[in-house]
């Protein structure tokens, strides 16, 4: 209890703004929910009895991925990577008492979870929540032949129980209906609005152009979306890394002072150190992402000291980034020279490989370290523990999402 706390309502405005003053920057992450495995709010014993016996859910292949944050809750994508993974998309409210393995809601419900039936979400990866509370869901692990049903992109209302807004099917052209694998999202909230989405896939990865208003898609094929050579070896937790994953992290510039000038998409290719940037003006213009002009606009902003997986921008221009094979976060300063970048934090036990990140509205920063190598490892064999392989992890920052002024 602080000298603040103690003296109550008597210098209330006194203590109000000591508080404010006082309240600098975090250089560290606390641990604020954290998972050995994850289970959910069944609809009844019976429901969760007869999931465990017929193998609809079996507890250890659960992981999860993305997170973002909207009025007090944690929404969570949880990409099915296994079998057994009744639920790929869940929230938990953000003042929820158990700290430690807090079960997971369906959202917006069971029957939206339910596999095989495509109108519902089949495999989601992860998602973007934008100002009006509507959430960009990508529906598009398309990579394991758990589904049948074509990517999707889903906008819900959160401020509506989420209502399903609109559905855009990804057609095969832009996002491989087998073999594609829709990874982030990052949203653009000018001209009707756009979403900027990475195609993690093998077979042809790059970047994902999806118009709201025109209800259309197109996709930015480079090499700068290829992973490479010299990254591509490292080993995580034990578990060694040497496949060429392509383009995974996308991050937004912050809104620009003057309306008309031009935001910067970032991204990196996860098995990479390189880091590329593109004016959301090319990205929005159809006509010349059809010819090959586009990629004289591509630029090379410098070498990362680790691979990453999510990256993610604040209203300041601050980038902030895993480190995945120096198990930590880094955060650039995009105005300055991406070797000024420094290490936010580093430990190997809390950053086992940093994943998602999500601002909320208090200042907050939200980062998630999931483990998620072990689940796409064909070999690895996942095992329930006490451990925790999932956490999610909080430092203030003082300032807000990209999505924000
Ligand atoms: C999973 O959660 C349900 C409540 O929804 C509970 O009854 C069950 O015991 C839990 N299972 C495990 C393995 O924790
Ligand atoms: C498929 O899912 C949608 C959305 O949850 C639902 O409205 C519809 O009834 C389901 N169809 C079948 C055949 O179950
Ligand atoms: C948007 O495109 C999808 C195709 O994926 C189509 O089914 C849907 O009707 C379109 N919606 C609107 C509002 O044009």
């Amino acid at each position: 209890m602080g000298f603040c706390d103690l003296l109550g309502f008597l210098f209330v405005s006194y203590c109000v703004r000591q508080k404010n003053v006082e309240k600098k920057p975090s250089e560290k992450f606390d641990i604020e929910f954290q998972w050995s495995y994850i289970n959910f709010t069944w609809r009844s014993p019976m429901d969760y009895h007869r999931a465990v016996s017929n193998l609809r859910y079996i507890p250890e292949n659960n992981a999860m991925a993305g997170i973002k944050y909207y009025n007090d809750r944690m929404y969570i994508a949880l990409p099915r990577l296994r079998k057994g993974t009744p639920v790929t998309l869940a929230f938990i409210p953000i003042n929820s008492k158990s700290k430690n393995n807090p079960l997971l809601r369906p959202y917006p419900s069971w029957e939206m979870n339910v596999g095989k039936n495509c109108s519902s979400f089949q495999n989601v990866q992860s998602m973007e929540i934008d100002r009006f509370g509507v959430m960009w869901v990508i529906d598009g692990v398309r990579m394991n032949g758990l589904t049948k049903c074509p990517p999707k992109i889903v906008l819900l209302d959160l401020k509506d129980g989420g209502r399903v807004l609109h559905t855009y099917v990804v057609p095969n052209d832009v996002s491989l209906y087998q073999g594609g694998f829709l990874n982030d999202i990052v949203v653009d909230e000018s001209d009707g609005g756009f979403a900027y989405i990475t195609d993690n896939s093998v077979q042809d990865p790059g970047l994902v152009v999806y118009s709201r208003v025109y209800n259309k898609s197109w996709k930015l094929r480079d090499a700068s979306m290829f992973g490479e050579i010299d990254a591509s070896d490292f080993a995580v937790d034990g578990l060694m890394n040497d496949d060429l994953v392509p383009i995974d992290g996308i991050a937004l510039g912050p809104l620009p002072v003057r309306r008309k000038d031009s935001r910067m998409v970032y991204y990196c290719a996860l098995s990479g150190y390189s880091l590329y940037g593109i004016s959301a003006a090319v990205l929005k213009n159809e006509e010349l992402c059809k010819t090959g002009e586009w990629r004289r606009d591509i630029e090379y902003i410098g070498k990362k000291k680790s691979q990453s997986d999510g990256l993610i921008m604040d209203n300041k221009g601050n980038l902030y980034y895993g480190l995945l094979s120096r198990y930590g976060v880094a955060k650039w300063n995009t105005k300055k020279p991406l070797q000024s970048a420094r290490n936010v934090e580093k430990d190997k036990t809390k950053f086992v490989w940093p994943d998602s990140f999500s601002f909320d509205m208090d200042g907050n920063l939200y980062l998630l370290a999931n483990g998620i190598n072990k689940f796409f490892s064909l070999t690895y064999e996942l095992r329930l523990s006490s451990d925790m392989k999932f956490k999610i992890l909080r430092s203030y920052t003082g300032t807000n999402s990209y999505l924000y002024s």
